[in-house]
């Protein structure tokens, strides 16, 4: 290795590769360790963390929470967190760098909305290409204010509202990210805010706001989830062990299943019902994937997942499925082009506004290693060649800042034939730092 500038891309082709076998471990959910910082921050006294995940996105989230006052530290192998209580974070001196975390920046606005708090966020490219008119507008009806960049973007100021006023909020779109920001804007609000959230997604937050003492509550109304937190909340300081992310393991488990001779076991994998829609959807395609030792872990379903080479079939995905694997479709993308027969993704289009538009990057990405995919507007339908090795990319795939486009062709390339060169590794640090040396390690 020659000492490069942390701007250097880091290209690399992921050559053809045995059996995957063995046993590995994935790092800590990328979503539930985001929370422990931010809740751990606001809880006076010591939260203690093991298992977070030590990417590059939770470190912004580290960062800026140290910016607002909270002391946060690794010892030994766990995370030490000091918290300053709701309603008292301190104004921070600088801007806020998100760099490319989306979930840092949404969350982030939403607490310090109902704070007495200006403050300025910035990002990298690809997080200030992101909307952020759906945390805008109902943080704004809660009485905060922003000026954003054109297309409401990154970078913008935000002034938070003290004190805000609770609101009752319909999500347009199926966010996670959303819905936590309106209710981490409630906890520093008089009253009771209340979301109302039509499909329902990911629900860490609400399961670690009650583990932290929230009052909230979780009912259906005319088969709709609403969720009220209880403003002025005071959290208590918790001990949590993040499980392993089910969106990491994925990349694992596409592999082990395409790679033939494959035997691999991902251990600690969480499987909350809102996150472990792509083991249902891997599984109607034809996985051999074995849960074993299930348990709970930090409040949340855990199991090992033993994953066998096993053919895909291509299917027809039902879009109900989509918020319950929303970061999983790259990789599903690559299970689809090494499928027998056709697979339909349909109604997602909330993938054009993630890291990168994930529709039309994969179909690009995946055209460019040889496999036969057409883009429609919501999805993209893809016809598999049958379990045989894609041909592989020529040239350098463009990954546009985005951990899960470098992952997902990382894994095409160990089942093609000539390999597939990925522009840029760099941006896994975001989400798996250690995920070349897991899957090197696996393959070898
Ligand atoms: C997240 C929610 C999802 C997901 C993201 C993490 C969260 O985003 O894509 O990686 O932790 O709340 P959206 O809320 O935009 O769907």
């Amino acid at each position: 290795m020659t000492d490069q500038p942390a701007t250097q891309p880091n290209r690399r082709r992921f050559l053809p590769s045995g059996p995957l076998k063995g046993r590995i471990r994935v790092p800590g959910d990328k979503s539930i360790s985001h929370r422990s910082i931010m809740f751990g921050a606001l809880a006076v006294g010591e939260t203690r963390v093991t298992g977070l995940l030590e990417g590059e996105d939770v470190m912004a989230t580290a960062a800026a929470m140290r910016a607002m006052g909270a002391t946060i530290e690794k010892t030994g192998g766990e995370w030490s967190i000091h918290g300053v209580g709701v309603g008292t974070l301190l104004q921070p001196a600088g801007a806020l760098d998100m760099g490319n975390s989306g979930t840092s920046t949404r969350l982030l606005m939403g607490l310090l909305a109902s704070h007495p708090i200006t403050a300025s966020f910035t990002g990298d490219a690809s997080l200030s290409k992101r909307p952020m008119g759906r945390v805008i507008e109902p943080l704004s009806r809660m009485g905060a204010s922003f000026t954003a960049s054109p297309g409401g973007t990154l970078p913008l100021m935000m002034q938070g509202a003290a004190p805000a006023v609770p609101i009752t909020y319909r999500l347009p779109v199926a966010s996670a990210q959303v819905k936590s920001a309106v209710l981490l804007a409630g906890l520093n609000t008089a009253g009771i805010t209340t979301v109302i959230e039509p499909v329902p997604t990911r629900d860490h937050s609400e399961r670690m706001l009650t583990g932290f003492g929230a009052q909230l509550e979780v009912g259906e109304e005319g088969g709709t989830r609403v969720i009220r937190i209880h403003g002025e909340a005071e959290l208590h300081p918790q001990q949590i062990e993040v499980p392993g992310d089910p969106s990491s393991a994925a990349f694992f488990m596409v592999a082990a299943s395409v790679v033939p001779g494959s035997e691999l076991l991902i251990e600690n994998v969480g499987l909350n019902p809102t996150r472990a829609g792509l083991v249902a959807v891997l599984r109607q395609m034809g996985a051999d994937i074995t849960e074993q030792n299930a348990r709970e872990v930090g409040g949340e379903p855990v199991a090992d997942l033993l994953v066998k080479h096993a053919p895909f079939s291509g299917i027809e995905v039902d879009p109900a499925i989509a918020p319950a694997m929303i970061d999983e479709f790259p990789i599903l993308f690559v299970a689809a082009a090494l499928a027998e027969g056709r697979t339909v993704t349909r109604g997602l289009e909330e993938l054009r506004v993630k890291e990168s538009d994930r529709i039309a990057v994969m179909a690009s990405a995946l055209s460019a290693a040889g496999a036969r995919v057409e883009e429609t507007e919501d999805g993209l339908i893809i016809d598999g060649t049958g379990g045989e090795p894609l041909r592989g990319s020529k040239r350098a795939i463009a990954t546009h800042l985005d951990h899960r486009i470098a992952m997902s062709m990382a894994v095409a390339g160990l089942a093609s034939r000539d390999g597939v060169e990925v522009d840029d590794t760099a941006p896994i640090r975001t989400s798996f730092p250690n995920f070349e040396a897991l899957l090197d390690g696996a393959a070898a």
